[in-house]
């Protein structure tokens, strides 16, 4: 399975911040952003990353991780995202990198606790399809809203403003090569954004998108208190892993 990095976007919710960089360059904690979901890929066992990037700093990504050497790989992969046309155009872009092959695809704002190996593992068996990870949050209004039935996705919500439960869709995906055929049918949403939430319920329809729900903290980081949060939580498990014995 290869890994895709989604890190574009103008991180306007950021400004004035993300006006003299990327948002994914910015620290959390000890680490610039973009080192968070690197490293979940690489502990899952994923070594070929493609990373999309925009914008006016995309050169910066290069200067920053290079070839991928402390993370321990050889090469790295980038591409170029014209303009703001969402997540789900930011990935029709790795459909060459992709050949055929699965992927699991990770939001450059997205930070865990612990590791996704086991959903890639059980990716990895599925025939066929998608499979999402979900997390319950008190305020699922900000997210993808998944709606669950006798043990299935039935159907996702993008940001509703009641919605039906309180389990968020992460930014963890992982997807068959089909993926990029399901975005060919995708139209703009009311945001002018090709929304990966229509690629999910385009696999829902198909009865083919699976899931779990992840275990530790999850957080993204693209709004200042989200950023806030991201870095008080990998402070505060850092402090914890280091006073383990
Ligand atoms: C995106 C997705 C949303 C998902 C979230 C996870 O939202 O559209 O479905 O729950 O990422 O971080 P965005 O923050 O890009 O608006």
């Amino acid at each position: 399975m290869k890994g895709v990095i989604l890190a574009g976007g103008k991180g306007t919710r950021l400004y004035p911040l993300t006006k003299i960089t990327n948002k994914h360059l910015l620290p959390v904690y000890d680490q610039p952003m973009i080192y968070y979901p690197i490293q979940t890929l690489v502990d899952a066992g994923i070594r070929d990353i493609l990373i999309v990037t925009g914008g006016n700093y995309a050169g910066d990504f290069l200067q920053l991780l290079g070839n991928g050497r402390q993370f321990g790989l050889t090469s790295l992969n980038y591409t170029y995202q014209e303009g703001e046309g969402g997540i789900a155009d930011a990935l029709s872009l790795a459909e060459h990198f992709a050949d055929n092959e699965k992927l699991c695809v990770i939001l450059g704002d997205n930070i865990i606790e612990k590791g996704i190996r086991e959903a890639v593992e059980e990716f990895r068996r599925q025939k066929k399809g998608a499979k999402i990870l979900l997390k319950e949050v008190p305020d699922p209004e900000r997210f993808g809203v998944a709606e669950v039935h006798k043990g299935h996705v039935v159907n996702i919500e993008e940001k509703p403003k009641s919605p039906k439960t309180n389990f968020a869709v992460t930014g963890i995906y992982m997807y068959d090569a089909t993926v990029f055929d399901k975005i060919r049918t995708l139209e703009p949403s009311a945001r002018g954004e090709l929304e990966i939430t229509d690629v999910n319920n385009a696999y829902i329809r198909e009865a083919s998108l699976s899931f779990s729900f992840l275990d530790g903290w999850w957080t993204d980081a693209g709004t200042f208190d989200s950023l806030l949060r991201a870095a008080t939580l990998v402070a505060q498990t850092r402090r914890r892993e280091g006073a383990k014995p």
